[in-house]
């Protein structure tokens, strides 16, 4: 029988900083003795560290997966008036980057089973503009890749992995972050590897596409004062990288842990009227979020907010359906997989700190409102 007073968070982050206290400790005094604030080399030590996990042979650290997204796009040479295909069911920041680059976002439907770009769709998209293909690996789960980097190597596009939610994820073994010409990853806290504040990095295999990023993020300077192009600010904080570094040390104990709660899930589950989420047999999802489908999604969140088990939608208005974006002459109809999954996905509480007696709350509080329907 679960306790009726345990509440489940969405997500505990004090948690998981309790369980590397003293390391964390110990690093941030390495960075304020040192005093290397931004960049450094805790950030070098990192980025090494990084470039071996996602098996490339660059990693750049940045300030945000949003500027990561960003100078991936310049690095390929979207320019303006370029077009760039990407999916409408993702966090804003996919789409946004685009237009910072000042390219055009051509938007195209999801696989409703991985909520990924569905890569049938691609060609009808291409246009003599299009420059590159944008996938999403959502949720944790990787985008089909292999039919994508064929369209894209037919085609000669670029192809970008939007790899925000996927730290540790593969596709046919091979890491996010390897898949295509260059990868985007966002460190923001509640990520499966987050900083303690802002944090990005792109990871690519291409020593040029490498050179031009870490210029970029730099106020494009080839050497102190000489800006060889017109950069950013986009680097990375000492004390970032030095955090990054001892939680990348956590990260595939973490990522067993939360595959091991979406298991559970899947088997406590089964019989509760919900379609739970898909791992497809190529891919290792980690699970960045659990996502179910149901028809009834606001009165189950309600439900279940009441028991005191918090939930959240990503997300419940699709990119081209957000007022912001009305101007990129997209409707309601236009794009009906993401459009569907936008008023049916329902994430419920998943980290690794998570324990069994909250997962099985989760669950028998969704089976006896099952049983109520
Ligand atoms: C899919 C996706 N892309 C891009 C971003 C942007 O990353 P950041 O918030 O670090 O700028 C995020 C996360 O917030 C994301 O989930």
């Amino acid at each position: 029988m679960a306790d009726s007073s345990l509440r489940v968070p969405y997500l505990d982050l004090k948690a998981q900083y309790q369980s590397i206290k003293p390391e964390i400790e110990a690093a941030i005094a390495r960075v304020l003795e040192s005093s290397q604030f931004v960049l450094g080399s805790e950030v070098a030590g990192f980025e090494q560290a990084f470039a071996a996990y996602c098996g490339t042979a660059e990693c750049i650290a940045l300030n945000s997966g949003t500027s990561a997204l960003h100078l991936a796009l310049l690095a390929a040479g979207v320019a303006p008036s370029d077009e760039v295909i990407t999916v409408p069911f993702t966090f804003v920041a996919s789409v946004a980057a685009i237009l910072y680059a000042g390219a055009r976002p051509v938007l195209v439907d999801i696989d409703p089973d991985t909520f990924t770009m569905n890569p049938a769709a691609i060609e009808a998209a291409i246009t003599p503009r299009t420059k590159a293909i944008l996938p999403v690996h959502l949720y944790g789960h990787p985008a089909d890749m292999d039919p994508i980097l064929e369209v894209a190597r037919r085609r000669g596009l670029v192809v970008i992995e939007d790899a925000a939610q996927a730290h540790g994820a593969k596709y046919k073994g091979r890491p996010a972050g390897s898949l295509g010409d260059i990868a985007c990853f966002s460190f923001y806290p509640t990520k499966n590897l987050g900083a303690y504040g802002e944090g990005g990095a792109v990871t690519t295999s291409s020593a040029e596409h490498a050179r031009k990023i870490r210029m970029l993020r730099d106020w494009g300077q080839d050497r102190k004062y000489h800006h060889l192009l017109r950069g950013y600010n986009y680097r990375m904080e000492g004390l970032q990288g030095a955090i990054l570094r001892v939680k990348l040390r956590h990260l595939e104990q973490w990522t067993d842990a939360r595959r091991a709660a979406a298991s559970k899930y899947n088997r406590l589950l089964a019989d509760c009227g919900v379609e739970r989420p898909t791992e497809m047999p190529w891919a290792r999802h980690v699970y960045h979020v659990y996502t179910l489908r149901t028809q009834d999604r606001d009165a189950l969140q309600a439900a279940l907010h009441a028991e005191g088990i918090q939930t959240a939608v990503h997300y419940a208005l699709p990119v081209h359906l957000q007022p912001a974006y009305a101007g990129l002459g997209y409707s309601r109809g236009d794009l009906p997989q993401s459009e569907k999954a936008a008023e049916e996905v329902l994430s419920l509480p998943l980290y690794p700190e998570m324990t069994d007696t909250q997962i099985e709350k989760v669950a028998q509080a969704l089976t006896s409102l099952a049983a109520a329907r």
